[in-house]
């Protein structure tokens, strides 16, 4: 079953530190999630990894575009996380050139594992990863999962479809549409 409320975890950051001499100005810094998700309604996603074509090409980029129109349905942060260190995701974001869109590295899947969401997927060499999924989390608690049909271990397939930006934008405006 998926959590209804989001598991009390810390996770490992990298953050930049400018008082850090030398070619690698970062130090760790543990926020938990509490740090993340407390008094805000956010968007959070997860994919299988970073740097994986789906995840780079059309997730990632479409909620970095998106990024004001879910300001304008009462979104306050989207977060994105995986199951990869911290060192990874800093540097997919990066890449990216994302400004909006917040990584957050859950290196050990202990996060991704609590919210039900940890599968195999030895069938790629990836080792325990996370099925692709999103939710709009209020305060903590989640209001509304998207998670990708055919959840399981060694799946073939990546469907790519409900956890979308532009699906979730839609739900949310007609949430609203409904309520008013
Ligand atoms: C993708 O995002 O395209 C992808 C994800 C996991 C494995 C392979 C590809």
């Amino acid at each position: 079953m998926f959590a209804q409320k989001l598991p009390d975890v810390t996770f490992h950051t990298r953050v930049r530190d400018e008082s850090i001499e030398g070619p690698n100005p970062f130090r760790w810094e543990d926020k938990t999630t509490a740090d993340y998700f407390a008094g805000k309604r956010v968007v959070l996603f997860s994919l299988p990894g970073a740097f994986t074509p789906t995840c780079s090409t059309y997730q990632l980029p479409d909620f970095e575009k998106l990024y004001p129109e879910f300001q304008a349905e009462g979104i306050d942060e989207i977060y994105c996380v995986a199951v990869n260190d911290a060192f990874v995701m800093n540097a997919w974001a990066k890449a990216q050139g994302v400004e909006h869109v917040k990584v957050i590295p859950d290196g050990s899947g202990e996060f991704t594992r609590k919210m039900g969401m940890l599968v195999c997927k030895d069938n790629l060499g990836f080792g325990m990863r996370s099925w692709r999924y999103a939710a709009v989390v209020n305060d903590g608690k989640v209001e509304q999962w998207f998670v990708e049909e055919g959840y399981s271990d060694n799946c073939d397939t990546d469907p790519y479809g409900v956890s979308s930006p532009q699906n979730i934008l839609e739900n949310l405006r007609a949430r609203k549409t409904e309520a008013a």
